[in-house]
């Protein structure tokens, strides 16, 4: 059962005059006006919604004025409602048309209808800057790159064979314990004994790979990622990054070790910056050395930045300890060389007088800004 006059025809509505006709159209006008109206806002797909139930093909309102109102219509009433129907159906479709452009165009504009003034200036997406870390990291590789290293990556996930035995780093020293070292559990492989595994406490293990993968002569330089159990401070971090230094050749002596970190430390600080090595330990490298340079703050005379020792300490270096190459297959009658491995985060903080290592990893654009 339907209400909706368009649905019946003329005789059966019991509409025979012309002022019955028009007043029928009249009424349906007076519907769709209402309805549009109510539409002003709407968006575009419900003015399709609206269209279609007006003008659609098969089921618009209009097909149905024109099957149940023209079609049957007795030859007296056919043309005043033919030039009726002619009436609503351009008025429909030019309010649809309307109603339509509309709102495509706040749908374009974002909410509110407001038009899109093209001769705006567009939006300006700023450009980011390298990260600190990243200037300093790139920075430290092109001074290697230029003097023949290469450089080359490893993994995070290491073994203790490679981040400790292999370096000559045995089984009670105090680096191995869990209170520094991450130690990763997995779930056991049935019928295999499970893999110890750790994350890697430095970048010193590519050594090995390194050494285990090709034959000398080697010049490299490892950039990575490092972690150690320590509390974040204004120091320390259990994430941090270092660059690991080797060169094993024929004819490295000491010499050369010691001119590679004075070309170094020049080229980083500056010319007039003055090298020291001190003697130190590592269980992997023998002779040790802690390599210092001159403050670049004072000049050496003594200051705060330096705790008025006039040196900075740098890095940790040292002649490859023959026992590394035992672990290698290398010939250590016949071969030498030096390595190094250095904080990234140390780097950048001397160089741009940093006081807190987590400002590097807060992301807080004030702090980011500042090395554009
Ligand atoms: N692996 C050492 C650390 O993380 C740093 C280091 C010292 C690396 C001396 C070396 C080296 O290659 O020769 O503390």
């Amino acid at each position: 059962m339907t209400t909706n006059p368009t649905r019946q025809t003329l005789e059966a509505l019991g509409i025979r005059g012309e002022a019955e006709i028009l007043a029928q159209f009249a009424e349906v006008r007076r519907r769709f006006d209402e309805e549009a109206a109510r539409r002003a806002n709407d968006d575009a797909a419900n003015i399709a919604v609206m269209r279609n139930a007006w003008i659609g093909r098969t089921a618009g309102a209009i097909t149905h004025i024109t099957d149940n109102w023209l079609k049957p219509a007795i030859p007296e009433q056919k043309r005043i409602v033919g030039k009726a129907l002619n009436e609503l159906k351009a008025h429909v479709e030019r309010t649809l048309e309307e109603l339509r452009t509309r709102a495509e165009a706040a749908g374009e504009s974002g909410a509110g209808g407001a038009r899109v003034d093209l001769s705006l200036p567009g939006v300006r997406r700023t450009l980011g800057t390298r990260h600190p870390l990243r200037q300093t990291l790139e920075e430290l590789e092109l001074i290697f790159l230029s003097i023949g290293f290469s450089v080359v990556e490893g993994p995070e996930i290491e073994t203790p064979y490679y981040n400790f035995e292999a370096l000559n780093i045995p089984e009670h020293h105090p680096a191995r314990d869990t209170m520094d070292t991450f130690y990763l559990s997995l779930p056991p492989t049935p019928g295999k004994p499970s893999p110890e595994l750790l994350l890697r406490t430095h970048t010193s293990p590519m050594q090995i790979h390194t050494m285990e993968q090709q034959k000398p002569p080697v010049r490299i330089i490892v950039p990575g990622r490092v972690y150690r159990r320590d509390n974040p401070d204004s120091t320390h971090s259990f994430a941090f990054q270092q660059i690991e230094g080797l060169a094993v050749d024929t004819d490295i002596t000491f010499c050369e070790f010691k001119g590679t970190c004075e070309y170094f430390v020049r080229e980083f600080l500056g010319p007039k910056t003055r090298t020291r090595l001190r003697p130190s330990y590592f269980p992997f490298t023998e002779p040790s050395a802690e390599v210092d340079a001159s403050c670049f703050a004072c000049d050496g005379r003594g200051c705060r930045i330096c705790k008025h020792a006039g040196w900075i300490e740098l890095f940790g270096a040292g002649m490859v300890d023959p026992a590394v190459y035992g672990f290698v297959n290398y010939d250590a009658k016949r071969l030498s060389g030096f390595a190094f491995g250095m904080g990234v985060e140390r780097m950048a903080m001397m160089r741009y007088g940093i006081s807190d290592i987590q400002l590097f990893y807060q992301n807080d654009v004030r702090f980011l800004r500042q090395f554009p």
